[in-house]
């Protein structure tokens, strides 16, 4: 059922949005017509648009079972974490840890109402509304100091998320006074839209949809977002390059198939 705008407030149902056109793409319901309209147009002009996003996905699951399961955490902040789908954080992380405790946070308000009706499901879990370019007001909200302890080690996931904070908004110190909160042994997990022509002509189509702009950055420019961390294997990777299923962490180069996979890149630092 398509969702009731006047139901969360806040919710700009004339203009897409960014969490709802990702929505669209990974075969949810809780999108408008202006969010289907302008996801089509894109998938229409760029079809591997749609592979990305499933690949960022799963990227997603794979960086959060690695750290539930093989690195000890048990508390996740992740900013930006989109509406409701298949395989959320707190699933993943509970598949491997049951007693991990996950804090949603997304600035979408339609993503908060969903969020807070299906993703706090309990006592460990909770969704609050915040921007990541506040990352003041994120770490001391109330709901996030109850649950998050910062003096332990935390995962901050970033995921497709830093490429719609321009460098005006000044990405590195934002994720700097992050890690200022961040005791040692906690993990950073960014992916990010890489600098290549398509996804520039995916951000084109974006801003005519009047949505909001992204800005794809260089490798170079990725990197020193991890300052303060020291990057597990493999490194700041392609997305499908990133410990794919089966293989050693230090595996080299598994084949990255199609050319859409190689427009977005990842990396998780250990503090
Ligand atoms: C492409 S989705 C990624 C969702 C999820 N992290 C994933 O990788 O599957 C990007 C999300 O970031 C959110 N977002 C964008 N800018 C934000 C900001 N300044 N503060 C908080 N959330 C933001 C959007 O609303 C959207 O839900």
């Amino acid at each position: 059922m398509a969702p009731d705008p006047s139901r969360a407030t806040g919710v700009d149902a004339s203009r897409p949005s960014v969490a709802r056109m990702y929505d669209y793409y990974l075969g949810g319901k809780d999108n408008f017509e202006v969010d289907r309209a302008a996801a089509q147009a894109m998938m229409a002009s760029v079809p591997e648009s749609v592979q990305m996003v499933a690949s960022n996905r799963a990227f997603l699951v794979r960086a959060v079972r690695y750290l539930a399961a093989e690195a000890g955490i048990r508390q996740f902040l992740d900013i930006g974490s989109g509406l409701p789908t298949r395989q959320n954080v707190h699933e993943v992380a509970r598949a491997a840890a049951p007693d991990s405790r996950v804090v949603y946070v997304d600035h979408d308000p339609l993503a908060v109402a969903h969020g807070q009706a299906l993703l706090a499901v309990d006592r460990n879990t909770r969704y609050i509304h915040g921007d990541l370019r506040e990352p003041g007001r994120i770490l001391d909200d109330p709901q996030v100091r109850a649950l998050i302890d910062f003096d332990r080690p935390v995962a901050v996931l970033v995921v497709a998320t830093l490429h719609f904070i321009g460098d005006q908004d000044d990405p590195a110190g934002i994720l700097r006074r992050l890690r200022e909160r961040m005791a040692p042994g906690s993990y950073l997990v960014i992916s990010h839209i890489l600098d290549d022509p398509r996804p520039h002509e995916i951000g084109r189509i974006l801003k005519a949809a009047g949505a909001p702009a992204w800005y794809p950055r260089t490798p170079e420019q990725i990197l020193p977002f991890f300052e303060g961390f020291e990057l597990i294997g493999p490194g700041l990777e392609l997305l499908p390059r990133w410990r794919p299923p089966g293989s050693a962490p230090d595996d080299a180069r598994p084949d990255d198939g199609a050319e859409e996979l190689r427009w977005q890149a990842a990396a998780v630092g250990r503090r």
